[in-house]
This record gives structure tokens, sequence and C-alpha cells, in this order.
């Protein structure tokens, strides 16, 4: 062949395939991913209410501004039949939204990213959802990342969220394990070492925004498979040890779905920016209900008030002086004299000078004895035995 024509033929197949290039790239520019969606949208609105309707769709990218959360989001460039009627059936991204949360949360006021995650500004579909997320951006609390935190109900991940303004709720409808972690919490007396929410004790770390935390603040070295917040907690939960060799709180023998429950609540604690009218209850809850109240001050005014005036009932029953601890962390102290003994194989007395384990914590972090209270703490509490070894003396004789 001839040289020149050769070349003729090399410069026409790089042309066309220059062409195909520009001319896909310049295809990507006018038709982006969202617009095969609404032209598929208006389709579907065609077939099933005429063409006058379906003239009706939007066309082009859709956002809601939401200038009190500082959001920007996409999501109903695609997600277009969100506000429509009759689209429950649907597939995705075109079906109609569960109406009683949007009632709740109009969208204009609410956007969409506050309660399901994902990157609002995106209008393709792997960014919106931001699958690949790194963790300083926000994944959609969806399926792809329920499998990666092995929770088998997808949505369950969204009631993190949830809480995030509805913290101070004792029960909030439509999220319910969370309102089951906040239920754990009071039954199991968290607070006895941790403040949350301005409330509570300091044996432990305050927790009242440990949601913050970022995933290199933990250590991962004792956690087989996949390194996460969510993971470390779920492991923690389940045996403090474990994770925390040495920690002092105690294994509550929690199940999966308890340790589950508790993991996201304790992530949904952080702190946010969200202005007040966002933050239903804001500094409302989280006070001892009058119930509780009433009954502190009954204690207060028993023999056993020293108990109650120094945080021990927190933890600790003292029984024969009618002081109940709703958490019952440590064991009643009615026998604690000659308890100490038998476990520590030490005098009461010296045990509470140089205290072990949780009662070395205690008495360092959360509650201070000077000399005369804690010889007051020693007598209290050989009054308490005394009377515990009255009653059980008692008992036979009256059988009698
Ligand atoms: C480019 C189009 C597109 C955009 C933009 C988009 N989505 Fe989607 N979305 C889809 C499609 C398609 C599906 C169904 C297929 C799937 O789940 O992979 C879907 C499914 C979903 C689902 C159900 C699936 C799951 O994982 O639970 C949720 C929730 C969702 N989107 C929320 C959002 C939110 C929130 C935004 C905005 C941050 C958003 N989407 C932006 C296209 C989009
Ligand atoms: C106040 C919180 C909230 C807001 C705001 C919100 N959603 Fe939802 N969304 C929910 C809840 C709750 C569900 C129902 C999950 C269920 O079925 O239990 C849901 C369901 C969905 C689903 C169906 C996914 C599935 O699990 O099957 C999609 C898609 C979706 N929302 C998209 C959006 C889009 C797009 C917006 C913004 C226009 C938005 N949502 C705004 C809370 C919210
Ligand atoms: C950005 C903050 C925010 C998020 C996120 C949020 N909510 Fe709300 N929610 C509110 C506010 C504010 C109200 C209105 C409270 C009021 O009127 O006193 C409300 C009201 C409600 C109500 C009605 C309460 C009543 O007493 O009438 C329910 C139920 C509810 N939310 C459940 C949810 C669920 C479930 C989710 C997660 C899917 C959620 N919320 C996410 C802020 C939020
Ligand atoms: C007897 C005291 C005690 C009790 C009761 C207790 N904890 Fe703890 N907790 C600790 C101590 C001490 C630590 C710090 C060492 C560690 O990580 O275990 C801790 C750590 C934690 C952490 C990790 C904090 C972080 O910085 O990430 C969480 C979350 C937590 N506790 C939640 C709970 C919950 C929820 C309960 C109730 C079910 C509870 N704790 C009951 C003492 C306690
Ligand atoms: C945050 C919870 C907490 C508080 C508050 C607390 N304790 Fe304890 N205490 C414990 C736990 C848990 C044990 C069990 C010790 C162990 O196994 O390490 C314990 C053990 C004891 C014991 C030994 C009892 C026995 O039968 O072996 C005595 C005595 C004691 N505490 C006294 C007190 C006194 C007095 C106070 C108040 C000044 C107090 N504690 C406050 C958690 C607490």
């Amino acid at each position: 062949m001839n040289p020149f024509t050769r070349d003729k033929i090399w410069i026409a197949l790089f042309s066309l395939a220059l062409l195909a290039t520009v001319g896909f790239v310049y295809y990507r520019q006018v038709a982006p991913e969202w617009k095969d969606y609404q032209s598929e949208f208006r389709e579907m609105v065609e077939k099933k209410y005429g063409a006058a309707r379906a003239e009706l769709v939007p066309a082009g990218i859709q956002q809601i501004w939401v200038k009190e959360l500082n959001r920007v989001d996409r999501c109903t460039t695609c997600h277009l039949g969100v506000e429509w009627k009759g689209m429950e059936g649907a597939p995705e991204p075109y079906r109609t939204h569960p109406k009683d949360v949007l009632t709740a949360h109009p969208i204009a006021k609410f956007g969409c990213t506050v309660c399901h995650g994902g990157q609002g500004y995106a209008t393709d579909m792997d960014a919106a959802h931001a699958v690949q997320a790194e963790h300083w951006e926000e994944p959609l609390l969806g399926s792809e990342l329920s499998k990666t935190y092995t929770v088998s109900d997808r949505k369950l991940l969204m009631q993190e969220n949830c809480n995030l303004c509805h913290r101070y709720d004792r029960e909030t409808k439509g999220a319910d394990i969370i309102n089951y972690a906040k239920q754990l919490v009071a039954q199991k007396g968290c607070r006895a070492c941790h403040t949350i929410n301005g409330r509570g004790g300091a044996v432990g770390p305050n927790l009242t925004n440990v949601g913050e935390l970022s995933p290199e603040q933990y250590d991962y070295t004792r956690l087989g498979g996949k390194e996460s917040v969510f993971a470390w907690h779920l492991a923690h939960f389940k045996d403090p040890k474990a994770m925390s060799a040495g920690t002092v709180m105690p294994n509550f023998g929690f199940s999966s779905r308890d340790a589950q429950a508790l993991t996201l609540l304790v992530m949904s604690w952080k702190k946010t920016d969200l202005p007040a009218q966002y933050i239903p209850g804001f500094k409302q809850a989280d006070v001892p209900s009058p119930a509780e109240q009433e009954k502190e001050r009954q204690m207060m005014t028993g023999e056993g008030a020293f108990f109650v005036r120094k945080g021990c009932f927190i933890c600790h029953d003292v029984s024969v002086f009618g002081i109940e601890s709703a958490a019952k962390i440590g064991p009643d102290l009615s026998i604690a004299v000659a308890d100490v003994q038998s476990r520590f194989g030490r005098q009461l007395e010296d045990f509470l000078a140089h205290p072990t384990g949780t009662m070395a914590v205690v008495l360092s972090t959360q509650i201070h004895l000077t000399d005369e209270e804690r010889a007051e703490a020693i007598n209290k509490l050989h009054q308490a035995y005394d009377r515990k070894q009255a009653q059980q003396a008692a008992k036979p004789a009256a059988k009698r």
C-alpha cells in the first residue's frame, strides 16, 4: 500500500475514535443519570394518569434548601414520587414516601439527609448514597451500610439519626430500637457511672457527646473482623473487659439485640448545632420523675440518710435501712461487714481506706469521703450489720 493512503486510513480511524469519545462525554453532559430517571418517571405518570399530568413532572435538577439545617438536598431530582399520591407501589426511586413521617417533618423544613444520611448535593446515585463514603462523609443509612454493620434490618440504622433531635424524648413513635435502648439505660442504671445529658456519675466517661469520637480514637487491636466504631461498641457492650481490659464497667449479659440497640443509641449522642426548634423537648426532659424524687426525699429522712446524701444508694441497697438502689450495681451493704471479710480477706475499715476494684474508681472519681465521713460510713455499716443479725436471730424465735 502506498504510505500516503495508509496514513490517511490511520487519521480517519483516529478521528472517528475521538469523535466517539467526545460524543459520549457530550451525551453524559446533556443526559446525566438523573435525566433517564426523570424521563422514566414521566412515562410512568403518562401511562397512569395521562399526558396532562405528565407535563407536571418537574425537569432539571431539583433541590430542597433548608437554611436552618445548612443543607441542600437534591435527592428529589431522582426520587420524584416522594410527595405524589398513587405511586405507593412504584419501584425506587419513584415511590411515594411513607406519609406519617413527612407529616410530622415536612420536607421543606427538613430535607432528606437529616434522617437518611447521604450526600445531599450529589446528583448521581453512588455519590448521593455515598456508598463508598469516607468516614467524614455521611453514608446513606440503608441497605449497603446495614451489610457492613451486619444489621439484619436496614431500617434500624436510620433511627440513630432520629435521636439526634429526639434525644430528650423518653419515647419516640417510629424509633422502637432507640426506645428500647433508652429503657435499658434506665433499668441498668448506666447513670450510676456515666453522666448523660448533664445528669449522672463520673466513674466512667461522660457519654453526652460520645457519638462525636472519631474512629481513630478507638483501639481495635482486640476486635476481630471489620474495624468500625459500631463494631467496637457492639463488642464492648457484650463484654466490656474484652475491649477495655481492667474496666470496671460490668458485663450486663446483653443479647445481640440489646447491644445493637445500645450501640445505635450511644452513637446518636452527638453535639449538634441544630437550632432549638428542631430539638423537641430541648433541655426539658432528663430530670428525675416526681415518683423518683419523692422516694429519694423519704430515704433522705431515714436512718440510712448518709448513704443517700453521699450517693452510695445509686449503686447499693442498704435494705435494713429501707434504702433501695434503682441500679443495684454493687452488693447490698447490710452485710458488708462480713462480706468484705470473706470476699477480700480484709476488714471493712481497711477496705474503705484502701479500696480495690470498682470502689477504688468510685472513691477517686465520683465520691470524696473525708476522714470523718469514712468513719461515719464504717459506723453506719456496723449498725446495719448488727440490725441484720438481730433480724435474723428474731426469725426462728418467731416460729416457735
Ligand atoms: C441519580 C438518582 C438518585 C439520587 C440523586 C438519589 N437516589 Fe436514592 N435511589 C435511587 C435509585 C435508582 C434507588 C433504587 C435502587 C437502589 O437502591 O440501589 C434508590 C434507592 C434509595 C433508597 C432505598 C434503598 C436503601 O438502600 O435503603 C433510599 C433510602 C434512598 N434512595 C435515599 C436517597 C437520598 C436520601 C438521596 C439524597 C441524598 C438519594 N437517595 C439520591 C436513585 C437516586
Ligand atoms: C423525618 C425523617 C425523614 C425525612 C425528612 C425523610 N425521610 Fe425518607 N424515610 C423515613 C422513614 C422513617 C422511612 C420509612 C422506613 C420504613 O419503612 O420503616 C423512609 C422511607 C424512605 C424511602 C423508602 C426506603 C425504604 O426503606 O424502603 C425512601 C426512598 C426515602 N425515604 C427517601 C426520602 C427522600 C428522598 C426524602 C427527602 C425528600 C426523605 N426520604 C425524607 C424518614 C425520613
Ligand atoms: C432534624 C431534627 C429531627 C429529626 C432528624 C427527626 N425529628 Fe421527629 N420531630 C422533630 C421536631 C422538631 C418535631 C416536632 C415536635 C413538636 O411539634 O413538638 C418532630 C416530631 C416527631 C413526631 C411527632 C411527635 C408528636 O408529639 O406529635 C414523631 C412521631 C417523630 N418526630 C418521629 C421521628 C422519627 C421516627 C424520626 C427518624 C426517622 C425523626 N422523628 C427524625 C425533629 C426531628
Ligand atoms: C460501674 C460503672 C459503670 C456502669 C454501671 C456502666 N459503665 Fe460504661 N464505662 C465505665 C467505665 C469505667 C468506662 C471506661 C472504660 C471502658 O471503656 O470500659 C466505660 C465505658 C463506656 C463506653 C465507652 C465510652 C467511650 O469513650 O467510647 C460506653 C459507650 C459506655 N460505657 C456505656 C455504658 C452504658 C450504656 C451503660 C449501661 C448499660 C454503662 N456504660 C454502664 C463504667 C460503667
Ligand atoms: C458507681 C457505683 C457505686 C457507688 C456509687 C458506690 N459503690 Fe460501693 N461498690 C460498687 C461495686 C460494683 C462493688 C463491688 C466491688 C467489686 O466487686 O469490685 C462495691 C463494693 C462496695 C463494698 C464492699 C461490699 C461487699 O459486700 O463486698 C463496700 C463496703 C462499698 N462498696 C461501700 C460503698 C459506700 C460506702 C459508698 C458510698 C460512699 C459506695 N460504696 C458507693 C459500686 C459502687
